[in-house]
């Protein structure tokens, strides 16, 4: 495919996304999903440069405990060190760069290069170098040969964020609102939540961003999922859209607030989890009200939540909480790794349920996951047929729905598009492609950003 070329400078045009306050219309160019040049440009100007979702810190719960991830094409050792620590180095050996740990998970105080077996202790430092007397012994080289760790980790109620640029903000400044929807994933039990063993793992072809979109739009939910709809409306539950909210938090971090559909286990009780766990939510539910107050209870457990953090993080707090973490690894290819979090010491039967409910849903063999996945695929194949098309404004997809009301400041809807928009509008300004945000007329002074209920 030939790209077009170059008012926007750096090969890229401008107009990736153009927004008319006038026609009340959004649209995004789709080389946005198929080009090579914007995917580098993505690793460097985000993957490079902001806070990135690594792992949950119960997945290494016991010293020396070790988990391998990629981010943003760099392989990584996530551990937790022999004193407690946790700890993320470059899964690179720096003698010449091998991986170095080529396990995805385990335990161990030991990690050994296999090409020249050099070993680090899960600290950092050289444990043993074959042959060492043949290197002159100066001072201070094998000091400067440990493990590489990344310039900034952090950690947020457990979710542990890792940067390669070591001037990124606090990643509290970064998160904004968000902080405060994964503050309550932790309130959901008195004991807080645990990463549960195993990890769905799985390649989609289709960019990143048609993942993201999927998850921040309600108006594909009863046209794809119609199986999925059809069932909870047999099992009793009237599935409806009204209420249901779509928030853009700032830093490209977005909210969907659900309360139509679906159920919260051990929160919000529907007839499909059966009567012994409808008396377990009622006794777990006025906990939560005397431990966090009635107002902040309710927003625990009784509203469902899709909270996506920028760039790579998916919270999928419905039935059962769902971590989905994004890795790019090509225009038209992600791989997506996920993992279901749930409270430590739940009661036995209750954990069954939300294993089988999440399965069921969310799961890669689930009642949705699949679907959706067919659509990002669907799109990604679909927008082939107006690649290069001279005609103007074709190769563009659409996301205007509820701009009508934006301007009358009405808060946007699940069901439409907003929370796509501040995603879109965040990642161009992210890209930095000059003109490659086109606006026409004005924003409505009513526009609306940010949901904090603290
Ligand atoms: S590359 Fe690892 S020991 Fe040589
Ligand atoms: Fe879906």
């Amino acid at each position: 495919m030939v790209e077009p070329s170059e008012p926007g400078g750096e090969g890229l045009p401008g107009g990736l996304v153009v927004e008319d306050w006038d026609a009340l219309t959004f649209r995004v160019n789709r080389i946005a999903y198929r080009s090579q040049q914007i995917f580098r440009r993505e690793r460097d100007r985000i993957w490079a440069r902001t806070w990135l979702y690594l792992g949950h810190e119960t997945e290494v719960a016991e010293p020396n405990d070790f988990r391998t991830r990629v981010l943003g094409g760099r392989p990584l050792i996530f551990c937790r060190d022999a004193e407690g620590e946790i700890r993320v180095f470059l899964n690179s050996c720096p003698h010449r760069g091998t991986v170095l740990c080529r396990e995805t998970e385990g335990s161990t105080k030991l990690f050994q290069c296999f090409y020249h077996a050099w070993t680090f202790r899960n600290t950092g430092e050289i444990a043993a170098v074959p042959g060492r007397d043949a290197y002159e012994a100066s001072e201070g080289f094998f000091d400067a040969m440990k493990l590489r760790a990344v310039p900034r980790m952090a950690v947020h109620e457990g979710f542990v964020f890792v940067a390669f640029d070591p001037d990124v903000p606090p990643l509290l400044d970064y998160l904004g609102d968000a902080a405060d929807y994964m503050t309550m994933v932790n309130e959901q039990h008195a004991d807080g939540m645990e990463v549960l063993p195993g990890t769905q793992l799985y390649s989609v072809r289709g960019n990143w961003k048609l993942a993201v979109e999927n998850a921040m739009d309600g108006y594909h939910f009863s046209p794809t999922h119609n199986t999925f709809v059809g069932y909870l409306r047999e099992t009793g539950f009237a599935v409806t859209d009204d209420d249901q909210y779509a928030y853009n938090l700032g830093n490209g971090h977005s909210l969907l607030v659900l309360t139509g559909h679906g159920g919260r286990i051990s929160m919000l009780w529907e007839p499909r989890f059966g009567e012994d766990e409808k008396r377990r939510t009622a006794e777990h539910r006025a906990e939560m009200d005397r431990r966090l107050g009635p107002e902040r209870a309710r927003y625990v457990a009784d509203e469902s939540h899709i909270l996506y953090v920028f760039p790579n993080l998916l919270l999928f707090d419905l039935e059962g909480l769902s971590i989905r973490q994004l890795e790019p690894a090509g225009p038209g290819r992600t791989d997506v790794r996920a993992w279901q979090l749930a409270p430590r010491g739940e009661d036995e039967d209750t954990r069954a349920l939300r294993m089988k409910t999440m399965v069921s849903f969310v799961g890669p063999g689930g009642l949705a996951t699949p679907d959706d996945i067919e659509a990002y695929e669907a799109v990604q194949r679909g927008i082939e047929a107006t690649a290069d098309d001279p005609r103007a404004g074709l190769d563009y997809s659409d996301m205007s729905r509820g701009m009508v009301d934006e301007v009358k400041g009405v808060q946007g809807r699940s069901i439409d598009e907003g929370a796509m928009r501040g995603f879109w509008r965040h990642w161009v300004r992210a890209i930095g492609v000059a003109d490659g945000l086109a606006v026409t007329g004005t924003r409505p002074a009513s526009f609306l950003e940010g949901r904090n209920v603290r």
